[in-house]
């Protein structure tokens, strides 16, 4: 495993990104993992369709805080088209540490509740069809 990546992991559960609440945001979605009960709320503000701002606050496993506040990076001042496209693998990636399929849901957590806020697409990245 890529010991820079996991440190990298780690400083974000620890120091996560984003993490708080807006004033005044235009969505706000929050779900957790039914397996074990941990939990993501995703508050946004839109601007012309682009996420102008974005923060998160829950609370779970290393897996789920540190992938949540990755993907509050990522998708800050993307369009909502580009953030459709953000896909499993692309939130995969943007971890950079091989994710066991038992951890799966744990690395996809913000994801999903990220996309149901967004698209109202309530299913697990990867099992849309
Ligand atoms: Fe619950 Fe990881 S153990 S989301």
């Amino acid at each position: 495993m890529d010991e820079l990546q996991l440190e990298i992991l780690l400083d974000h559960y620890n120091n996560p990104r984003n993490f708080g609440h807006l004033e005044n945001p235009d969505i706000v979605y929050e779900d957790g993992n039914p397996s074990c009960g941990d939990q993501i709320r995703i508050e946004i503000k839109l601007e012309n369709d682009r996420i102008s701002d974005i923060k998160f606050t829950g609370k779970g496993c290393t897996i789920s805080q540190a992938s949540a506040s990755i993907l509050t990076e990522v998708v800050k001042g993307k369009t909502l088209e580009e953030v459709k496209n953000f896909g499993k693998e692309d939130m995969l990636n943007a971890l950079g540490i091989p994710i066991s399929p038992i951890r799966l849901k744990c690395a996809l957590l913000a994801l999903k509740v990220l996309k149901a806020g967004i698209y109202g697409i309530n299913t697990w990245p990867g099992e849309e069809d």
